[in-house]
C-alpha cells in the first residue's frame, strides 16, 4: 500500500513580502501541482528521491546521497523535515521511501517548496494511517517551510492546502477569507533562480533599521490589497490591474525586483495587460500580468521576446488531496 498526495503551486497578487509583517495578501493556487508518493519501507531507514535527479538515504542519524551529490541533501531537507515532523507528531517510528514529482519550476516564487511540504505532510500522514484535517497540514507543514523560508509568513503552503483565490494575513491563521472570482493571469518566468529566504531576510533588515519607509509601506500595502478585495467584489479588472502596477513599485523600492522583471513588467503592460507585477520573492523568478482574453497572446509574446518564458496558469480550487493507492 502507499499514499498519493498533490498539492498546488501559486502566484501571489498582491501583498508578498508585506505578508510576512501581517499585512493582508491575496493568492490564487494554481494549475500546476507536485505529487507525492509515500510507502512503507522495512528497514526502518528514510528514503527521499526527487524526479529533479536527486536521492538520498537517512538512517541512524546519517545521511547518504544517491543522486545529485552534495546540492541533493540541501535540496531534499525540506522534505526530510516534513516527513519527520508527521512521524515525531503521531509518535510513530517508520521507515518510509518518499518519491517526489513536481510539475512546478522550483526557485521562481511559484511555490514549489510551499506545495512539496504540503504534499508530503499529508501523504505521510495517510500511509501512516492517520486521518488529518487541512488546518494540521498547515501547522504541520510550517516547519519545513521555515527551513526554506527563515521567517516566512506562511502563506505558501495555506493556499496550497486549502486552494482557490484567497485574501489572507498572519493574524487570520487557518481562517482565510475565499474570493469567488476567475481571472485571466499569464505568468513570466525569468528563469533566475533564486532563494526567497535571501530576500525576506534583506527585507528584515531594512525594516529594523527603518530604511527606505518600509513601516509607511506597510500602510499603503494594506491600502492596495484592501482596495483590490473591493475591486474583486465588483469584479473592476481595470481597477485590479492598476492595483497589480502601483505593488510593483512598491516591491521596487524594497530592493526585491531586478532589470529582468522589470523588463518583463514594462513590456507587457505595453502590449495591453491591464497590470504587472513581480509575484512572490522577487530577486529573478516570476511576474505575472492580468490580462483580458483578447490580449493573453499578444502579453505571452511580449514575454517571450523579452527572454522569459509565458505560461498561462488557471486557478485550482481543491487544494491538497491525498488518497491510498494498492501496489
Ligand atoms: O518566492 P515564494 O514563492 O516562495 O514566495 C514567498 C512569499 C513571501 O511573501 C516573499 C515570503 C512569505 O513567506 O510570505
Amino acid at each position: 500500500m502507499r499514499a498519493v498526495a498533490v498539492a498546488p503551486g501559486k502566484v501571489i497578487l498582491y501583498g508578498e513580502h508585506f505578508v510576512v509583517y501581517n499585512v493582508p495578501a491575496i493568492v490564487m493556487a494554481i494549475d500546476r501541482v507536485v505529487k507525492v508518493s509515500v510507502s512503507p519501507r522495512e528497514d526502518g531507514s528514510l528514503r527521499i528521491c526527487s524526479d529533479l535527479g536527486f536521492a538520498c538515504e537517512y538512517s541512524d542519524g546519517d545521511v547518504k546521497p544517491i543522486m545529485g551529490g552534495k546540492k541533493a541533501v540541501t535540496f531534499l531537507e525540506p522534505v526530510r523535515i516534513a516527513a519527520r515532523t508527521v512521524l515525531e507528531y503521531f509518535n510513530e517510528k517508520k521507515g518510509l521511501s518518499i518519491d517526489v514529482h513536481s510539475a512546478i519550476p522550483s526557485s521562481v516564487g511559484l511555490g514549489s517548496s510551499g506545495a512539496i511540504s504540503v504534499a508530503t505532510v499529508a501523504a505521510v500522514s495517510k500511509v501512516l494511517g492517520h486521518e488529518i484535517s487541512k488546518e494540521q497540514v498547515w501547522r504541520l507543514s510550517l516547519r519545513a517551510e521555515r527551513y526554506v523560508h527563515v521567517t516566512p509568513s506562511g502563506i505558501d503552503p495555506l493556499v496550497s492546502t486549502y486552494g482557490g483565490l484567497l485574501v489572507w494575513r498572519i493574524q487570520d491563521g487557518t481562517k482565510p477569507k475565499k474570493i469567488n472570482r476567475d481571472i485571466e493571469i499569464v505568468v513570466g518566468n525569468t528563469g533566475i533562480q533564486r532563494s526567497t529566504g535571501k530576500f525576506v531576510s534583506m527585507v528584515g533588515r531594512k525594516k529594523t533599521k527603518k530604511i527606505e519607509g518600509i513601516s509607511q509601506l506597510m500602510g499603503v500595502m494594506s491600502w492596495i490589497s484592501n482596495l483590490a478585495l473591493k475591486a474583486f467584489k465588483e469584479m473592476d479588472i481595470v481597477t485590479l490591474g492598476a492595483l497589480m502596477n502601483m505593488n510593483h513599485e512598491l516591491l521596487r523600492i524594497i530592493g526585491v525586483s531586478n532589470e529582468s522583471l522589470d523588463r518583463l513588467v514594462e513590456a507587457t503592460r505595453k502590449a495591453g495587460a491591464l497590470g504587472s507585477k513581480l509575484t512572490g520573492g522577487g530577486g529573478g523568478g516570476c511576474m505575472i500580468s492580468l490580462t483580458t482574453l483578447s490580449k493573453r497572446a499578444a502579453v505571452c509574446k511580449a514575454i517571450k521576446e523579452n527572454g522569459g518564458q509565458p505560461m498561462i496558469v488557471r486557478k485550482n480550487n481543491a487544494g491538497v488531496k491525498a488518497w491510498l493507492v494498492k501496489n
